[in-house]
């Protein structure tokens, strides 16, 4: 019998949206309100190193706003496996989901707010731009995070302002 204690929604805003290497139950576009989704995170384990950190992104609050995603249907299990890949800084948060088509569930986020220690904040779009199109770390260039979250967005027919001039901003490097 089917009881729903035994799995529970996790909404990716970020790299969760188009790498799901995890087991989960269901998969549905779905959005969150009164978050915006920004590059203000550091990365110095994943998009960059300590010397030249990457940037990833959190969800600052912002009254009225939305925030589209992709909800995960996951079993606890799975969360303790997710846990350790996404310590770096952020924590659990619950949130009211709302999924694309009908329907409000409970759900859960990861985030990274202002006082963990690799927090970078706001930045001039140009910066930002050249930091990311300089940083690489061991899952790989910080530009395709980049790249990879406008485009499963654009599959989505979400369009993240914040996001598309960033991905317009990124220099070409020689
Ligand atoms: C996300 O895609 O929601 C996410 C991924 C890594 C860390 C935090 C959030």
């Amino acid at each position: 019998h089917f009881d729903r204690h035994h799995s529970f929604w996790l909404f990716g805003y970020g790299s969760l949206i188009w790498k799901a290497d995890f087991p989960f139950l269901e998969r549905r576009p779905a959005w969150i309100r009164g978050w915006s989704r920004r590059f203000w995170q550091g990365s110095h384990d994943h998009r960059g190193t300590p010397e030249a950190p990457g940037r990833v992104v959190t969800l600052v609050r912002e009254p009225g706003a939305r925030c589209h995603g992709m909800a995960y249907r996951i079993r606890p299990d799975t969360l303790s496996a997710l846990d350790l890949r996404e310590k770096n800084g952020y924590l659990r948060e619950k949130v009211e989901l709302h999924l694309d088509g009908g329907g409000v569930e409970e759900g859960l986020i990861y985030l990274a707010t202002a006082d963990n220690a690799a927090f970078l904040g706001e930045a001039p779009l140009a910066v930002m731009a050249d930091q990311i199109a300089r940083a690489s770390g061991p899952s790989g260039s910080n530009r395709d995070y980049l790249l990879n979250l406008a485009r499963a967005l654009a599959e989505q027919g979400v369009a993240d302002p914040h996001i598309d001039a960033l991905a317009a901003a990124l220099p070409e490097l020689a």
